[in-house]
């Protein structure tokens, strides 16, 4: 019976289902969504946008199937034989690093940024924020691959049993159910929770991943990237471990583009003033060969390294879709300031009057 279920393909849809309602209807009887911020633009959107990502496994699961059969016959079902033991790893392992890439190279490099951007654009968190995100997005998304590739070598079990563990981290790491939350109460658990965080992905661990920006001393949208496990974040040096959470979820700037421009960009764009995903928008610099003198109050401050802030010398976000994050510091008492505007200073985010001898230069 459980060797029937794990060898039917199908059997993966079926748990991501049946996790997504579960936690959807603990959120529900929990009373999240009485008052909550979510528009008619963002129902249509996550519920179109789980639609379409179920649409293309299936196309690409037939379409690999179909060609691999026809293109590569002697690979079809081979390596059915591997025990469980070395494919689950495999499965699992593979997926995750390819997803940690592709979620980082997402935040990186504009033109996948304008299709991740609809998951940075929830205002709270839920289980539908983790079908956010462009019909493009999903069809390039490496795991929809990876489950049909490992499907045609005949992995069915791992990619089943895979598929039920990420699932599960995914759909709770995004919920409002924080199971973390709980156990962090628990003292004596806390050497326990300390291990679990550093091998799987934490509803903590994640939430500040979705927090608005670094200010609040606990977000790191440019961080935090894993999925499933927080293995990749601490191997290439995104990891942030908290135990708290943040409050404010959203982009620092969010023109509120409508669900269809979200979901089917480049294909239709939104008409919103200056949004990343409108017609004319083109990433322009706001530096000036100047220092800025200003008085800030106490308080975590973001100077804008990027030089795109509209908002200089403070970070408003621009910089998503670029290598570059803001540099977070702190004022004790509310006092006057010089920050650096040419984003050349080495003594960042303080002026050094390196401009000065760019001035020079020019
Ligand atoms: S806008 Fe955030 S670093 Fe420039």
């Amino acid at each position: 019976m459980i060797s029937e279920w794990l060898n039917d393909p199908n059997t993966g849809k079926y748990v991501v289902f049946i996790t997504l309602i579960t936690f959807g209807a603990i959120e529900i009887f929990g009373g999240h969504y009485k008052g909550t911020k979510r528009t008619k633009d963002d129902w249509i959107m996550e519920f179109l946008s789980l639609f379409l990502l179920t649409l293309n496994s299936y196309i690409v699961l037939f379409g690999i199937l179909y060609l691999g059969n026809i293109l590569f016959p002697t690979s079809t079902n081979s390596l059915a034989d591997l025990s469980l033991w070395l494919t689950v790893p495999l499965y699992m392992l593979v997926d995750d690093l390819a997803q940690y890439w592709y979620h980082r190279s997402a935040h990186e490099y504009d033109f996948l940024w304008k299709h991740h951007r609809p998951h940075h654009a929830a205002e709270e968190m839920g289980v539908m924020v983790s079908f956010r995100n462009s019909f493009l997005y999903y069809l390039f998304l490496p795991n929809i691959w990876w489950v049909a590739i490992s499907v045609f070598l005949g992995m069915i079990p791992a990619t089943v049993i895979g598929l039920i563990v990420k699932q599960l981290v995914v759909t709770s790491t995004h919920s409002t159910f924080k199971w973390d939350e709980y156990v962090y109460r628990i003292k004596f658990l806390s050497p326990f929770m300390w291990m679990f965080e550093r091998i799987i992905v934490t509803p903590a661990f994640h939430y500040a991943h979705h927090g608005k920006s670094k200010a609040d001393n606990i977000s790191d949208p440019n961080g935090n990237f894993g999925n499933a496990f927080t293995i990749w974040d601490q191997l290439f040096g995104t990891a942030k471990f908290t135990r708290k959470f943040p409050t404010e979820f959203g982009l620092q700037t969010d023109p509120k583009d409508d669900w269809s421009s979200q979901l089917f960009y480049p294909f239709i764009k939104s008409k919103k003033e200056g949004s990343e995903i409108g017609k004319d928008f083109k990433r322009e610099k706001t530096t000036s060969l100047d220092a800025i003198e200003i008085e800030l109050e106490a308080g975590t401050h973001l100077w804008c390294q990027c030089g795109f802030s509209k908002n200089q010398p403070f970070c408003d976000g621009s910089h998503h879709g670029t290598k570059h994050t803001p540099i977070a510091f702190e004022v004790k008492k509310k006092r006057k300031m010089r920050l650096c505007n040419c984003k050349h200073s080495k003594a960042s985010p303080f002026c050094d009057d390196t401009h000065l001898e760019l001035k020079r230069e020019n």
